[in-house]
C-alpha cells in the first residue's frame, strides 16, 4: 500500500483541484461526453493508473458505473459473472471493485488473502438489502429438502444459507440443473417469476418458492414503456434485464444480463435498440457502436453511481474503513461454497 505522506498530499491536492471540474463529468442522462469532459478527467486517470501499477492493483468495473471509470481506469469491465470470474483469476495483490457492495464482497469471499477495496464504500443494492440470512434459513426450514438458489445480488449471509448462487446470465440454465420439481429462489421476486415462466417454456417446469424484493431501477419499467418505444420507432428492437417485471419482458425482443444485451446488439444487423436497463450500459453501447442508435426511457442506479474517479484515487492512496471489504470467515467459508457451486454449474 502506498503510504508516503508527501506523495499523498500531492495527490489529494490534485484531487481537490480537479473536483470542481469533475463534477461536470457526471452526466445525469446517457449522452456522449465532450472533449472538455475528457480533458477534465485525464489527470485523475493518469494518477490512478500510475498508483494501480505501483501497488499491483487491478480495477474491475461493472458496466453500470460511469465511462470515466469503465474506459479510463478499469482493467476489466463486464457483468456480475464476468467480474466474479476475473476476481477469481486475478494475480493482483489488491482488487479495486467499482461496483456495489455485494460484488466487492463476492470478490473478497473468493480471494480471502487479497485486499479488496470498493471506492463507493457501503454502496447497497435494493435486492441485496431486501432479505437476511435468517429469513432464508426460516424459509428453508418451512420447505425441508427443497434446494435453494440465490441471485448473486445478495449478502454473504444469504449466499451462505443457499446451495448455489446464480447471476442474470446463468440463472435459467443453473435452475434447470437443480434436482426436484421445487426450488427456493431469493431475493428477486420478479426474476423468480421470470424463472418460473422460462422453465415452463423449456419444458422443465418447477414450483418456485420466492422471497425478497426487487431492483429499484428495473422494477420501474412498465408495458407502456415498451409500447411507446415501438410506436415511436417502428423498427426498434427492445432489450430488457430479467430483473424487469414478466409483463414487460413478455413484450421485449430479448431478455438477458448486461453482457447478454451487449452481445445481442453486437451480433444484430438492426440499427435501433430500446434499452430497459441502467444508464451505464447505454453509455457503453453508445461508445462501442457509434453506427447504432439507442433509446433509453430512464433508469439510473444511485448505488453504482457512488463510484467516481475521486474515490477510486482515494482507495489507492489511503482507503477509509468503509472502503475496505471484510467478511467474517465462518460466513465466508459457507458463502464460498455457494459461489464455487455456481462456477461449477455454469460450465
Ligand atoms: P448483470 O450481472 O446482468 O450485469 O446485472 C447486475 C445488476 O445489478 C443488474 O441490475
Ligand atoms: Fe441492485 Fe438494481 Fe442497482 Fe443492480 S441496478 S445494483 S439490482 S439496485
Amino acid at each position: 500500500m502506498f503510504r508516503t505522506v508527501e506523495k499523498q498530499a500531492v495527490v489529494m491536492q490534485e484531487a481537490q483541484r480537479l473536483y470542481g471540474l469533475l463534477r461536470n463529468v457526471s452526466k445525469t442522462k446517457a449522452e456522449k461526453w465532450s472533449l472538455d469532459d475528457c480533458i477534465a478527467a485525464a489527470p485523475y486517470t493518469l494518477s490512478i493508473n500510475r498508483f494501480k501499477q505501483e501497488q499491483n492493483a487491478v480495477i474491475l468495473a461493472h458496466s453500470y458505473t460511469t465511462p470515466d471509470l469503465v474506459y479510463g481506469v478499469a482493467d476489466f469491465r463486464g457483468d456480475s459473472y464476468e467480474l466474479a470470474l476475473k476476481a477469481r483469476e486475478s494475480s493482483a495483490d489488491t482488487i479495486v471493485f467499482a461496483g456495489v457492495w455485494f460484488m466487492a464482497e463476492t470478490a473478497k469471499i473468493i480471494n480471502p488473502s487479497k485486499q479488496v477495496l470498493i471506492p463507493a464504500g457501503k454502496a447497497g443494492c435494493s435486492l441485496a438489502d431486501s432479505l437476511t440470512g435468517e429469513q432464508v434459513r426460516a424459509l428453508r426450514a418451512k420447505h425441508p429438502g427443497v434446494p435453494a438458489l440465490c441471485y448473486i445480488n445478495s449478502s454473504a449471509e444469504v449466499k451462505a444459507a443457499c446451495d448455489a448462487c446464480v447471476t442474470s446470465g446463468n440463472v435459467f440454465d443453473i435452475a434447470q440443473k437443480m434436482p426436484g420439481d421445487e426450488l427456493i429462489f431469493v431475493p428477486d421476486m420478479l426474476m423468480a417469476e421470470n424463472l418460473s415462466i422460462e422453465l415452463k417454456r423449456r419444458g422443465t417446469p418447477k414450483k418456485i418458492i420466492a422471497d425478497g424484493g426487487s431492483c429499484c431501477v428495473h422494477d420501474k419499467f412498465r408495458p407502456g414503456d415498451v409500447e411507446r418505444l415501438r410506436k415511436d420507432y417502428p423498427s426498434i428492437r427492445v432489450l430488457a434485464h430479467p430483473e424487469c417485471a414478466p409483463e414487460v419482458c413478455a413484450l421485449c425482443d430479448y431478455v438477458g444480463s448486461t453482457k447478454g444485451m451487449a452481445s445481442y446488439v453486437a451480433a444484430s444487423k438492426d440499427k435501433i435498440f430500446g434499452l430497459l436497463t441502467e444508464q451505464g450500459l447505454v453509455n457503453r453501447l453508445e461508445a462501442e457502436h457509434p453506427d447504432k442508435q439507442f433509446v433509453w426511457p430512464f433508469g439510473m442506479c444511485a448505488y453504482m453511481k457512488k463510484n467516481s474517479l475521486i474515490n477510486t484515487l482515494e482507495v489507492l492512496v489511503e482507503p477509509r474503513a468503509e472502503q475496505i471489504v471484510k467478511v467474517d470467515e465462518t460466513i465466508a467459508a459457507k458463502a464460498r461454497k455457494s459461489i464455487e457451486k455456481m462456477f461449477e454449474l455454469a460450465q
